[in-house]
């Protein structure tokens, strides 16, 4: 006899993975660039001395505006001082990186030399409303609550450097003389030649040049592409800080 009659189970219907892929690539397309965008941006501040963030270990100055100013005193005292230095860090640095000055030459040529941590960084509260004429206004305020008197020297040190354009700018009258030491520059400014700035970017490390680069033209991405280092106030902690 024939098994004609026997019918095959039906065959399983081929599972919708077309609708799968679709809703997989759809999920990806919302979830990475959300992942990309996180990674992106740097997260709020810690504020030193608030519920959850560091302590504060220096001693602070408070800013009309209630932010607080990190700062050290270093060399002779300020009445007894023939020049009252005040020292502006560069970037991924602190009060700490002030200049080296032995307290022998400090006394012989009466030199006070008053660094602090700039707004944000170290121990000093971030400025949300920071401008380039704020930070001129900070050293003015700093130096008034320290009372070093009408005139005193600035020294800016790597990107501190620019900082002293702006106080060139906004607060010049208060300003005994200023040094820039080792400057990061702006290659692009067009009232230098440009052999000069080309020059000029020549000397920079491999490293400096790629963050100066994108800094410049990509400067959504300057969070991320800044290596992450060990604080500054952890480092001089590892290694004592310059004589003082
Ligand atoms: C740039 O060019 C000018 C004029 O040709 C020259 O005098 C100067 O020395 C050059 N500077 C540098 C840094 O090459």
């Amino acid at each position: 006899m024939a098994a004609s009659g026997v019918k095959r189970p039906p065959r399983p219907a081929p599972a919708s993975s077309g609708g799968m892929v679709r809703k997989l690539i759809l999920a990806l397309a919302v979830f990475l660039p959300a992942l990309v965008y996180q990674q992106l941006q740097p997260p709020p501040p810690k504020i030193c001395g608030s519920p959850g963030g560091p302590p504060v270990t220096g001693t602070r100055t408070q800013l009309k505006d209630g932010r607080h100013l990190a700062y050290l005193e270093s060399g002779v005292p300020k009445d007894q001082a023939k020049y009252k230095i005040i020292f502006v860090h560069g970037f991924d640095s602190c009060r700490y990186d002030a200049l080296p000055i032995s307290p022998e030459l400090a006394q012989e040529l009466g030199i006070y030399q008053l660094s602090f941590d700039r707004p944000g960084y170290a121990e000093s509260d971030p400025n949300p409303a920071s401008t380039e004429k704020s930070i001129a206004l900070d050293v003015e305020e700093l130096a008034d609550n320290l009372q070093l008197g009408p005139k005193f020297y600035l020294m800016g040190f790597s990107m501190g450097g620019e900082i002293m354009w702006s106080c060139l700018k906004h607060i010049s009258h208060r300003l005994a003389g200023v040094a820039i030491l080792g400057p990061v520059g702006n290659y692009w400014w067009s009232g230098l030649p440009s052999n000069v700035s080309w020059h000029a970017w020549n000397q920079q490390l491999p490293q400096d040049k790629w963050a100066v680069w994108v800094s410049h033209h990509l400067p959504w991405l300057t969070y991320w592409w800044t290596p992450r280092s060990s604080s500054c106030l952890q480092r001089h902690r590892l290694q004592p800080g310059p004589p003082l």
